[in-house]
């Protein structure tokens, strides 16, 4: 009987080039799995910036609260973005002059001597705000806008507007006189449900203000939807949006999945997939209408990891590097300047910052806990990989 042997030369080894073209063919097939596996972490790899030098940046939306916290924080805006607009939702929220300027100066007193910052102040909308107040603020400039929360959305919000029609001669006044509302654009109806919030805000609230007030000048503070970033790129441009990095970074998944994340707790709520992915898609559109606002909101440790915890993300230690990691892994770092540091100056008719700054790609692990006193902040990516280190130059 004969043996029959199935010469293979891959296989056999019997020949060495014959199992170099083996090894050779085994490489090129497992690397084209990889390559259509993983096609976009490739074309991502292939493109990746190791530093970026860019105008001194805006914060377009920051809680600075008050006496020792905002001591405590204002140094960590302070140090890297030429400006912020104040959120005016203290405790006592900001609703006349005065208090605009004297807030303003604790602020003031608050930066380090080093730091070239200005802070810009907002007033806070509530169903009996008189247009007289606003418009005297807006043309002294002690205001450079006003900040619209319903009734009860979020933190310090129980003197917020519940009747949205009642400000519509106010609205009428910032029309003529070209003064922001920024809206923080969340419905509060119970039976809606908090994911749903922003969308219905957009139908029930935004579109009735846009049709009634078409030149009113509105950012659309932290927008989280899918919607919403359709809601700006299909109208012009008196209506912009703020974007914030742990909408960018993260979905609802990060916040409750193993275990629930209260530092990843905000208002609006993160949100699914779908929507993070429409965010993370807008800014690489070319659209102007996009802007750094990174709402950075502290709460004490312990408010926030309690039974019924706050909603807010102190951000500022480390929220140019999260954008910056996630304009990179966009392939969008061609858009980060604008986003940082003119969009939002040319929406307020602001100058670009004098100097610069730069951010190079290195390995660094944030480890500070920000503490003084009884006051323990627990900052966004604390224990995390950051990426980039930051410099003013
Ligand atoms: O998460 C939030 N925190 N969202 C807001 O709208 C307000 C902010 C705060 O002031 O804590
Ligand atoms: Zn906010």
């Amino acid at each position: 009987m004969v043996e029959r042997r199935t010469v293979n030369p891959y296989v056999t080894g019997s020949s060495p080039v014959g199992g170099a073209k083996f090894l050779f063919l085994m490489l090129l097939f497992i690397f084209n799995i990889f390559y259509y596996l993983f096609f976009d972490e490739i074309r991502l790899m292939t493109k990746i910036i190791t530093s970026i030098k860019i105008r001194r940046p805006d914060d377009c939306h920051v809680h600075f609260r008050d006496g020792n916290i905002l001591k405590l924080i204002v140094p960590y805006t302070s140090k890297f973005f030429g400006r912020a607009i104040i959120m005016p939702n203290l405790i006592k929220p900001i609703i006349s002059i005065n208090q605009a300027i004297s807030y303003r100066k604790r602020i003031i007193r608050a930066i380090p001597s080093e730091h070239l910052f200005t802070p810009l102040m907002t007033f806070y909308l509530t169903d009996m705000s008189e247009t007289k107040i606003i418009e005297d603020g807006f043309n002294q400039k002690v205001f450079i806008a006003c900040k619209l929360y319903l009734n009860k959305v979020t933190t310090n919000s129980k003197y917020g507007v519940s009747n949205i029609t009642n400000l519509y001669p106010v609205f009428s006044t910032m029309e003529r006189i070209g003064m922001p509302l920024l809206i923080h654009g969340e419905v509060t109806n119970n039976n809606i449900d908090i994911f749903d919030r922003e969308a219905y805000f957009i139908d029930q609230i935004m579109e009735p203000i846009r049709n009634n007030f078409p030149n009113l000048k509105i950012v659309f503070e932290h927008i989280t939807t899918k919607e919403a970033v359709q809601y700006i790129l299909s109208n012009n441009e008196n209506i912009v949006a703020t974007i914030t990095p742990q909408h960018l970074m993260f979905n609802r998944n990060h916040m409750l999945v193993n275990g629930i994340k209260p530092h990843l707790y905000c208002l609006p709520i993160l949100k699914s997939n779908i929507h993070r992915t429409a965010l993370r898609e807008a800014i690489t559109t070319d659209c102007k209408r996009f802007f750094l606002g990174t709402d950075t909101a502290p709460h004490t440790q312990n408010k926030k990891e309690s039974a019924c915890g706050c909603a807010g993300i102190f951000n500022a230690p480390t929220a140019l590097a999260a954008y910056a990691t996630v304009f990179n892994e966009m392939n969008a770092m061609e858009n980060f300047e604008a986003f940082c540091s003119l969009n939002g100056a040319k929406f307020y008719g602001l100058p670009v910052n004098n100097g610069f700054i730069e951010l190079k790609r290195k390995k660094i692990i944030f480890n500070n806990k920000i503490s003084k006193d009884k006051n323990n902040l627990i900052p966004f990516l604390l224990h995390k990989n950051i990426k980039w280190e930051i410099n003013v130059i």
